[in-house]
């Protein structure tokens, strides 16, 4: 999708929710790539987030695409009414349905580009039979559910397996990474393969968050 080119996705999670439209901005001025929207139901993730009427509220206030990561069950369910409201990419968990093609199809048929995410103990090759048909795949580096948790260096190995797996596919797959992102970590997850990275700690704790995104790129 981006030619494997190193860009940044902000997460919000963890930004002042209370000034939404001023964060949004100041991520547009840090030159971040994306907006990252992580909406989680309190049933695959032990914690909720936010959904719909907050993406359809707040699409309007940037120009930065929504990289919208549903950590919700039954993601088919919903796939419809996140790209009506605005998702740009999105990504479902592969242990979230028990219809992974039609949530492919869905998010084609909805105008989106597609990624699947696999959990940190989900094993790399349970992905690979979709490679072909999605966009993108997201390795988490955290257990999903919460920001700011420690970075996971075993997931390293997951990142190096998905590249290799898209190169002997001839795949010009793009791979996310997500949790735990700072200039350090950075270095690591883009040396195994890794071409998007989710910050939101990172971003939204830094003194100069232009300085920050560039540090991870
Ligand atoms: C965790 C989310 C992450 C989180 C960002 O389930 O998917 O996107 O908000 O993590 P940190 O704060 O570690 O960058
Ligand atoms: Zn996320």
């Amino acid at each position: 999708m981006f030619e494997n080119k190193i860009l940044v996705s902000a997460s919000i999670l963890g930004c002042d929710l209370a000034n939404i439209e001023g964060e949004l901005k100041r991520l547009e001025k840090a030159n971040a790539d994306f907006v990252h929207f992580d909406v989680m139901d309190g049933v695959f993730v032990n914690n909720i987030s936010f959904g719909l009427p907050v993406l359809k509220a707040i699409k309007p206030k940037t120009d930065l695409p929504f990289d919208v990561h549903l950590m919700i069950t039954e993601p088919e369910k919903y796939i419809a009414e996140f790209a009506r409201v605005g998702a740009d990419i999105i990504t479902f968990h592969l242990e979230a349905t028990n219809d992974i093609k039609a949530c492919i199809d869905l998010c084609k048929k909805h105008g989106c580009k597609v990624g699947i995410s696999i959990k940190p103990d989900t094993p790399a090759s349970e992905v690979f039979p979709y490679l072909e048909d999605i966009d993108m795949v997201l390795v988490m580096t955290v257990e999903p559910g919460f920001g700011g948790q420690g970075f996971l260096p075993f997931t390293l190995e997951k990142i190096k397996e998905v590249r290799q797996k898209a190169l002997d596919m001839g795949l010009n797959l793009d791979i996310q990474v997500d949790g735990g992102i700072d200039d350090q970590t950075a270095r690591e997850v883009k040396a195994n393969g890794a071409n998007i990275l989710v910050a939101g700690t990172y971003l939204f704790k830094a003194k100069d968050m232009k300085k920050a995104v560039k540090l991870l790129k």
